[in-house]
């Protein structure tokens, strides 16, 4: 890490007590340099200087750095898997032995798409499969705004993209120009505050004991520096039931290769711990 990247470091410390560090090299100092840019700031003298003396730029670079972009049913590869496949499978296996719950975690939640995704897929496969097996989703993410939209619900078409019309006619109410989940699923998902890089708990409260069968971590891990994943990876790993799943993003495959997951189909960033 150069001496001006520890400098920023340093700087956004002792303004908000965050720490930057966490972040992989490479993405802290790209969002660094895009600010630089954008703020038309010629050396790091300048931009540490504008940082400084322009209140609203600290908030900026943290806003930036913390990525929150989403979309519906975001790698349609992994939807198509775990509707037709995992989660069928999940259903015979808790009938069973006569369990009634699945349980399910979007770990980095942004604003809810992944969630609503999630229990949408539940909703359509337990309505016909004629069961009496409940999906839980419990939906976290660290950022408090994120949440705050994620129970709110309300969307433009651009995050819709990849939603059928009979989806968007099933679950949404249109009004001007978002739409809006229907309560009826909004409702069915748990939502609280989550720091995955807190000592303080190693799975959401509000679950209580974890014991999760699927957990999406997706979209986060490649932010941050290889041991902060590690990290991320153990506490999740400490939720997950036996013969749980993990799933990242597609890009983030790599990450978990070569640890203590196998990846169930090839190249779907669906993952079972060994
Ligand atoms: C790029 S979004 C990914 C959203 C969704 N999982 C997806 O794949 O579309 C990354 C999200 O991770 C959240 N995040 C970042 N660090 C986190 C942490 N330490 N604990 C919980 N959430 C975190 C951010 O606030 C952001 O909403």
């Amino acid at each position: 890490m150069s001496q001006e990247t520890e400098k920023y470091i340093d700087f956004i410390r002792s303004l908000s007590g965050l720490d930057i560090s966490v972040y992989d090299n490479t993405f802290l100092e790209k969002t660094i340099n895009s600010r630089k840019v954008d703020t038309s700031s010629k050396t790091d003298q300048e931009y540490l200087s504008y940082l400084t003396n322009v209140p609203e730029e600290p908030a900026e670079l943290l806003r930036q750095l913390s990525n929150s972009y989403s979309e519906f049913f975001r790698n349609p590869l992994t939807f198509s898997y775990l509707e037709q496949i995992i989660l069928p499978q999940l259903i015979e296996k808790k009938k069973i032995r006569n369990e009634n719950e699945i349980r399910i975690w979007s770990a980095a939640c942004a604003s809810g798409q992944e969630a609503y995704s999630l229990a949408i897929v539940c909703d359509e496969l337990i309505g016909n499969n004629n069961t009496k097996i409940n999906c839980r989703i419990f939906a976290t993410d660290n950022n408090p705004n994120e949440l705050m939209d994620a129970q709110k619900g309300v969307y433009y078409s651009t995050a819709l993209g990849k939603v059928t019309l009979k989806r968007i006619q099933t679950y949404f109410t249109l009004k001007g120009e978002t739409y809006t989940i229907n309560p009826q699923l909004r409702d069915k998902i748990d939502f609280s505050v989550f720091d995955l890089l807190s000592d303080q708990a190693s799975c959401p409260p509000a679950s209580v004991y974890g014991n999760f069968d699927l957990v999406f971590c997706s979209n986060l891990l490649f932010y941050y520096k290889p041991e902060y994943r590690d990290s991320i990876l153990g506490k999740i790993g400490n939720s997950l039931a036996k013969g749980a799943y993990i799933i990242t993003g597609e890009t983030e495959r790599e990450i978990l290769m070569g640890k203590n997951y196998r990846e169930v189909f090839v190249h779907s960033a669906i993952f079972q711990k060994r």
